[in-house]
Formats: C-alpha cells, sequence, structure tokens
C-alpha cells in the first residue's frame, strides 16, 4: 500500500513551507469536518489518518484475511493492491484501483478498522505511508488518533477535539441514518478499544488545545481552531497563508 496526493504535492511550490497541524479526536467529535475545512481555508493538504486503517480491514474482508491475524495484516500493509489518495473532499481508498471509498466509511467498517489497528506490527507498517502525506507540502491538516503523539510528534500546533458522548452519537446516527443508542454503544466500545490500546493509544497530546464541540456548531469550532492555529503559528514566526 502507497499513499499519493490526488495532485503531485508541491509541484508548484518551489520552497514548500511545510507546516503541520495534528487534530485528534473520539469518534464523530467533529475532528474530519473541521479538519477539511481549515485545510481548505489554507490551500493546504488534508488527510484522515482513519482512512489507513479503515482501508486496511476493509482490504482484509474482501482479500479474506483474518482481521485478528496481525503477521497476514501487517503484510497486506505492504501490499500493491490498494492505496490511500489525499483529496479535498475525502481521503480516499482504492482497491485493485477500484475506489471504495464510500464502502470504508460504513459504522461496521469502522469497528473492524479499531479492531485492526490494535496490531503494532500494522502501525508500524502504516506509518510510513501517513508520514509521505507530510512532504514537499505547505501544509497538512493530519487527522486520528495519534496524529500528535506519534505520526507527527513535532507537528507545529496540536489540537484535540472531543464532544459529548451523547452527541457525538446524535451526529453519526443523523449522518448515517442509524438508531442513536445503538451508533452510541459502537462509539463507546470503539473509544474504549482506541484509547485501552497499548500501542499508540488515543490521548491528548502534550500541548495540546482541547475544544469541546459539544455546544459548538461547525463555523465555531472553526473559527476557534483558526484562532488557535493562528496564533500559534505567529508565536513560531510562520503563518498559515
Ligand atoms: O477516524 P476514524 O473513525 O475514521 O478511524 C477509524 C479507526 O481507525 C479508529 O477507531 C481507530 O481504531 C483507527 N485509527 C487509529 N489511529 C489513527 C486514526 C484511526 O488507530 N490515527
Amino acid at each position: 500500500m502507497r499513499s499519493a496526493s490526488k495532485n503531485s504535492i508541491g509541484e508548484n511550490n518551489s520552497i514548500a513551507k511545510n507546516i503541520i497541524v495534528t487534530i485528534d479526536g473520539p469518534a464523530a467529535s467533529g475532528k474530519t469536518s473541521v479538519s477539511r475545512l481549515i485545510a481548505q481555508r489554507y490551500g493546504w493538504q488534508w488527510v484522515s489518518t482513519g482512512a489507513f486503517y479503515r482501508g486496511l480491514a476493509y482490504v482484509a474482508i474482501h482479500e479474506g484475511v483474518a482481521t485478528d491475524d496481525e503477521e497476514a495484516l501487517a503484510n497486506l500493509c505492504q501490499s500493491s493492491i490498494w492505496r490511500v489518495q489525499m483529496d479535498p473532499e475525502q481521503t480516499l481508498v482504492y482497491l485493485h484501483n477500484r475506489d471504495v471509498t464510500s464502502e470504508i466509511y460504513r459504522e461496521e467498517n469502522g469497528s473492524a478498522a479499531s479492531q485492526v489497528s490494535q496490531f503494532p506490527k500494522v502501525r508500524t507498517n502504516l506509518l510510513k505511508a501517513q508520514r509521505q502525506c507530510a512532504e514537499n507540502v505547505n501544509g497538512l491538516v493530519a487527522e486520528g488518533r495519534d496524529c500528535g503523539t506519534v505520526v507527527f510528534p513535532n507537528a507545529h500546533v496540536k489540537l484535540f477535539v472531543t464532544a459529548r458522548t451523547h452527541s457525538r452519537a446524535e451526529r453519526r446516527a443523523f449522518e448515517q441514518g442509524k438508531d442513536v443508542e445503538e451508533t452510541k454503544q459502537a462509539q463507546v466500545k470503539r473509544d474504549h478499544q482506541d484509547s485501552s490500546r497499548t500501542v499508540a493509544p488515543m490521548q491528548i497530546p502534550p500541548n495540546a488545545q482541547v475544544i469541546d464541540t459539544s455546544d459548538l456548531n461547525l463555523d465555531q469550532v472553526v473559527d476557534q481552531v483558526d484562532a488557535i492555529i493562528r496564533k500559534q503559528l505567529a508565536q513560531q514566526s510562520l503563518s498559515p497563508l
């Protein structure tokens, strides 16, 4: 598996600024929507690192690889039959050159992703492709669970976006036309798995700014995140634009 941007990254940028912002947080906290909008606002690249785990789980199921077989999954990470591609709207996944993105984002596949993401060898084998997303770019917003702790520990700005469990379940259930209680149970299980695993657990990165989005609309969250990024970059004598 490899990762690539839709347009050759940095092709027109003779001096890439290479600013990295990470946004971590639990399921349905709003991190995807906010990170995508922030990247669009600055003209930066954006990657949802969850797509790597979702992609792997999907590919494993389709290729008949057991989702509890660490060795086989670790090998599958390196297979060229699938790839992850950055895109301004959604991080895309291709299997045998077929776009399977809409299938990987179903909640059932989120649970399978959480299962395969527990394995240390899987995480190690996906790390390189995740880090490649930051090569030759003016800026990158990377979102996930361990972006600020493991993938980009030296990121210029780190955020952790969260929301009350019920608000998160309501949002995801609404998006996917599912029952709120069922969605809540699946998310609680996934968050517990993601935060209690031994390798790269979901956690608030040191020095990260925490934003609770429960009582904010998307515009308000984007404005808060934008203000934090500008302030922290200014302290480092950098500007997002
Ligand atoms: O963010 P998203 O819901 O797409 O992530 C799907 C799953 O992928 C998470 O529940 C988690 O198990 C895994 N993941 C991870 N590390 C990341 C991003 C996602 O373990 N950086």
